[in-house]
């Protein structure tokens, strides 16, 4: 089966940048939001990512046109009736996605693929939810998309082959390094990544250094990108809560207890960038 055309549903922080690479590789792209205000506003995160890569020189203007081109809003779920792969990007919360793929499981042609990018909910319990289970799998791609290389996906019980083997493909078409995980809690890079952002915020809690100095450990003296405070930040202090929730949860082991400053925080809306607030102020 060949994918032509590429859903997206969800526009924000990861929908639109999924979006942005999916166009860039060609397809042609539906990216929609349950509200006009969403759809426009990841559009305008894409126009900018876009216009700055004009900046550098690393892409013309006619091929930023050309990509813009390919990608169609919608507001409306109906759209998705052409959709041959649609990947979900939308709140991590397991009753709204439930619903969405309840929803795409009756308006998509039976052809259709449908992927998820939760970082965190079973594939299994989301694919027990359609009549299509064989054609559900994780497509889990990394925070800021256009730039981080992996997409980690995650074979559910009932995944079949050729699903398996189209979003493999696909995964590499869009200019990404795929790697396969199981369908355990976390999958691979939240079992991993998460216990240490959250073991940073129990260093924070305990008083054994300043925000600063925990970042710089770990940035300076492991070479890391980010220092897991301030990448947790760019994550959602809400979604790593989710995540630390669902590893505690599903191992039972007191491990993967979740801070309880982290919980404070989030408790308070200090969710990261996106509020201008978690571990550090943003204006
Ligand atoms: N969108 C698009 N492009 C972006 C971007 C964004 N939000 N942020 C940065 N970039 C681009 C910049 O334009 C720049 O591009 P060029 O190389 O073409 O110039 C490039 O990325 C580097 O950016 P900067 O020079 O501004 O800053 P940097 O070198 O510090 O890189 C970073 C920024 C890429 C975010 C880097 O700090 C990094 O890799 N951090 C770690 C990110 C990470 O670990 N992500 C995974 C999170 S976990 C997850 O997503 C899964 C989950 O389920 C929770």
């Amino acid at each position: 089966m060949e994918v032509k055309t590429f859903g997206v549903v969800g526009a924000g922080q990861m929908g639109n940048g999924i979006a942005q690479v999916a166009a860039m590789s060609g397809l042609a792209v539906i990216m929609n939001d349950i509200q006009e205000e969403f759809v426009q506003k990841g559009l305008n995160t894409i126009k900018k990512n876009l216009a700055r890569s004009v900046e550098k020189g690393k892409l013309s203007q006619e091929e930023m046109d050309a990509v813009l081109g390919r990608i169609r809003t919608s507001v409306d779920p109906k759209d998705m009736a052409v959709a041959d792969f649609v990947v979900e990007a939308a709140t991590e919360n397991e009753q709204i996605k439930f619903k969405i793929f309840q929803d795409l499981d009756n308006i998509c042609p039976p052809h259709a693929v449908l992927a998820t990018n939760t970082s965190s909910i079973p594939i299994g319990r989301i694919a027990g939810k359609t009549k299509r289970p064989e054609k559900v799998i994780g497509m889990h791609f990394m925070n800021p998309v256009p730039v981080m290389k992996l997409v980690e996906i995650i074979r559910g019980i009932a995944t079949s082959d050729e699903t398996f083997q189209l979003t493999w493909q696909l995964s590499e078409k869009m200019g990404k390094t795929p790697a396969l995980a199981q369908d355990y809690p976390g999958f691979i890079a939240n079992r991993i990544l998460m216990p240490m952002i959250n073991e940073a915020i129990y260093c924070l809690y305990h008083g054994v250094g300043t925000r600063e100095d925990i970042d710089t450990v770990m940035k300076l003296g492991m070479n890391h990108p980010m220092g897991p405070l301030a990448l947790a930040d760019l994550i959602g202090l809400d979604t790593c809560l989710a995540i630390m929730e669902t590893l505690y949860q599903g191992f039972c082991d007191s491990k993967y207890r979740p801070c309880p400053l982290l919980r404070k925080y989030v408790e308070a809306g200090w969710l990261g960038r996106k509020t201008g607030r978690g571990f550090y102020e943003y204006s």
